[in-house]
């Protein structure tokens, strides 16, 4: 097969097109604030209530945002009749408590990445949504993008052969008085900013067999930065460095036997990206507009939607299988490193 001329286009249909459904929001922070606006903006989706722990941030989240209704617990929001679908978005360790309380009241689910603190967690999360019978998803919403649509089109095509090796990495900085920094609520970079890089790295290359690495205590008593490589059965390998100190290019690489993707900006964001035969003499442009952190997240709320329409349990963007294998990574890097959550109450 002769290396492609042209990129195929997105499949992705308007989100606009999306069958509206009636979402409730659990949790009043940054993200959900970022998560309404994007979907407001771009769909038909209908945020319906927002539970929050206090009646006064719901009440003031629900005036920001013109929100119908404000609930000032998650219990009565759950239980609200008129939602169809919850998105938690509290920190995520919290996610296995709000996701199992959603699910045994009977609603389809949306969680905020990382699914859960470890497997063990995400597993008996999984597990409920198929005995319950509802919808569940973790919003890695980067795999509901356009350009990710094409990345797969062109890995399902096997344009650039089998895959060799991933490089990845994600840094931020954050202030110190963000919760990254509170070993209560699991903190450190590695299930925040690291699970992007770490869902690439197994979406390509599978769990790994083993996981190598270093690792910079925080002062804060949180893991500060890290820095991993790890190879699969068949030899195939990746890297992955996550830092709280300072914004990196998060840029990645996809080597495999008859090419690669090379991304121009973030590969987590809406962007371009490049695939080059192997030795260099075609190069392919995907053009997109650089997007900011937040812009896209309408796509998997427009992709949920119409995957609930049409009777589905799950996203063919973001499997819950798919979930699952990257908290095994998550495990393997953190046990390789010796980063544990006992702090936030996980007992392993
Ligand atoms: N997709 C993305 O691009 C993206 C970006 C940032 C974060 N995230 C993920 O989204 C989740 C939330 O992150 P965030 O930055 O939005 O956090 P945040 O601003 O701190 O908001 C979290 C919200 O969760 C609720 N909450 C429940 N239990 C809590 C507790 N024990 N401590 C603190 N808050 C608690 C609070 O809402 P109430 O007071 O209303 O109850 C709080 O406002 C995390 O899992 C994070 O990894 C995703």
């Amino acid at each position: 097969m002769s290396f492609p001329t042209s990129l195929p286009p997105s499949r992705l249909e308007p989100a606009q097109d999306a069958p509206p459904l009636r979402w409730g929001i659990l949790g009043s922070g940054w993200i959900a604030a970022k998560f309404t606006e994007s979907v407001k903006a771009h769909t038909r989706q209908v945020i319906a209530a927002v539970g929050s722990r206090s009646q006064t941030s719901a009440d003031r989240f629900a005036n920001d945002w013109k929100i119908e209704k404000a609930y000032g617990s998650y219990d009565a929001l759950v239980q609200a009749p008129d939602i169809d679908i919850i998105y938690v978005a509290t920190p995520h360790g919290e996610h296995h408590r709000h996701v199992l309380l959603a699910i045994e009241a009977g609603k389809h689910v949306l969680v905020e990445k990382p699914m859960a603190l470890n497997h063990a967690q995400a597993a008996e999360m999984v597990a409920a949504a198929r005995r319950k019978g509802v919808f569940f998803a973790e919003a890695l919403w980067t795999y509901f993008l356009p350009k990710f649509d094409v990345i797969s089109q062109i890995l399902d095509a096997g344009t650039i052969g089998e895959i060799r090796s991933v490089y990845t990495e994600y840094g931020e900085y954050l202030p110190r008085d963000h919760r990254i920094f509170d070993a209560s609520l699991a903190g450190g970079p590695l299930l925040d900013l690291g699970t992007y890089p770490v869902s690439l790295l197994t979406r390509l290359l599978g769990v790994p067999s083993r996981v190598v690495g270093v690792a910079t205590p925080d002062p804060a008593g949180v893991n500060g930065q890290l820095a991993v490589a790890m190879i699969n059965d068949r030899g195939a390998q990746g890297t992955m460095a996550t830092t709280l100190y300072g914004f990196t290019p998060t840029n990645a690489a996809i080597v495999g036997s008859k090419g690669s993707i090379r991304f121009i900006s973030e590969f987590h964001l809406p962007g371009s990206f490049e695939v080059w035969s192997r030795d260099g003499s075609t190069r392919l442009t995907y053009e997109e507009a650089r997007g900011a952190h937040f812009e896209g997240l309408y796509h998997q709320a427009a992709g949920i939607a119409r995957t609930i329409a049409q009777g589905g349990l799950e996203s063919p963007c973001r499997p819950l299988d798919a979930s699952l294998a990257t908290m095994k990574t998550l495990d393997a890097i953190r046990h390789a490193l010796r980063i544990d959550f006992a702090e936030a109450g996980l007992r392993e």
